[in-house]
């Protein structure tokens, strides 16, 4: 199979990548990605001189290099994404070129190449909240933030192209996702990388958000079994059975390093930020897919990768992130003072 991978330098993307090239040896695959402030090609040093696999750069939202990169495939998987919800309430835009209009790019190809199959990966957050219970793949999607409402768009754009064109494409809503090579702004490495260096750890309102966490490698799984056995215009959640509020997960990270608690600094919630999330994948595990990780193993697991590979994530945290850090965190180290 050759396999065109987008979005293959981010956090997700690149542990498919490898996934991939580990269990089938005679798959060919193209990352094709634009290397924004998230994407990473020291996410797959290891593997960079196969010869199986190859690094193209550039944009899923540029027609005129995307669309021989999939004429040439016979799959095309999209992990690329503007992906933080709280960069997305700072400046929506960016989130819309890539997550609605470079996947209306990735299915115009597709189409105009007569791609043989479209996975695009998606998000639990399309469907917004939900206090008890688990949403189901035809339940209403109500997504609260920019970053949700925009993966939303694009899904919606993908059904019509199946509807419209019978473009053979297959939706994933994976829940939060754990593991090595995550950005250091989603939660579960920023609170690693912080309490590592013994720096406050911003936990917003109450603590009491629930997430349901999903191992990297059970997530790249499911994405594979989709991609396999699919049907095409169909959509699969992906949950990792791992409901955890924030506080708990917090506590954990703090345990497992031998840190104090008194690190974690309540500070001023997200706008619309979501209480629960919780999907129901009877769907997928209809097509042979279970979640093979314990979670808490999974978390010691990834506190070890942080902690013994400083040299990945200590380079992320300068410039560019340091801004984003100041705009997002001041105002709240600042407004919690003495608490
Ligand atoms: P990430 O932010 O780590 O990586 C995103 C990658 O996409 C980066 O390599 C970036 O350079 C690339 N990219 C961004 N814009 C691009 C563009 N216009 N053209 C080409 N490449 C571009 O993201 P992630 O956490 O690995 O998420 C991957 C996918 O999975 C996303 O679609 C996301 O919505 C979805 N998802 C993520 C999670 C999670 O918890 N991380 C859970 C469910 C679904
Ligand atoms: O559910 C899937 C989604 O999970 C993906 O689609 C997104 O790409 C991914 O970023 C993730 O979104 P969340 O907003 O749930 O992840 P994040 O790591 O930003 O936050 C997880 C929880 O932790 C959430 O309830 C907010 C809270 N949080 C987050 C940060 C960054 C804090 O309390 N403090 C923080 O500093």
């Amino acid at each position: 199979m050759r396999l065109l991978v987008t979005g293959g330098a981010g956090f997700i993307g690149s542990n498919f990548v490898r996934y991939m090239l580990g269990k089938y040896p005679d798959i060919e695959i193209v990352n094709y990605d634009k290397l924004t402030y998230a994407g990473n090609l020291d996410n797959l040093r290891d593997i960079e001189s196969n010869p199986q696999y190859r690094f193209v750069q550039g944009d899923i939202a540029d027609a005129a290099v995307i669309g021989p990169l999939i004429a040439k495939a016979d799959a095309v998987v999209n992990f690329a994404a503007e992906t933080h919800v709280d960069r997305s309430i700072h400046d929506p835009g960016g989130f819309i070129q890539t997550d609605v209009v470079g996947i209306y790019t990735i299915l115009e190809s597709a189409r105009e190449h007569k791609a043989g199959k479209v996975v695009l990966v998606s998000t639990d957050e399309v469907y917004g909240s939900i206090e008890d219970g688990s949403f189901r793949e035809q339940d209403r999607l109500d997504p609260s933030s920019p970053y949700s409402a925009s993966k939303a768009g694009g899904e919606l754009l993908a059904l019509a192209y199946y509807k419209t064109f019978g473009l053979p494409v297959c939706i994933t809503r994976g829940s939060n996702t754990y593991g090595p090579y995550q950005y250091p702004e989603k939660v579960i490495p920023l609170f690693i990388t912080n309490a590592l260096d013994n720096l406050p750890l911003p936990l917003y309102g109450d603590g009491l958000n629930v997430r349901d966490w999903l191992f990297v490698l059970d997530h790249c799984s499911a994405i594979e079994a989709v991609l396999h056995r699919g049907n095409p215009g169909e959509i699969y959640n992906i949950g990792g059975g791992n409901e955890r509020t924030n506080i708990e997960i917090t506590h954990a990270i703090l345990d497992m390093l031998e840190k104090p608690r008194s690190l974690i600094r309540p500070v001023q919630d997200r706008p619309a930020h979501d209480r629960r999330y919780s999907v129901d994948c009877e769907k997928l595990v209809k097509l042979g897919w279970a979640p093979a990780q314990p979670f808490e193993e999974g978390l010691r697991l990834t506190v070890k990768w942080y902690v013994e590979n400083q040299w990945w994530w200590r380079k992320l945290k300068s410039g560019e992130y340091l801004d984003y850090y100041k705009k997002q965190y001041a105002r709240g180290f600042e407004s919690t003072k003495g608490r």
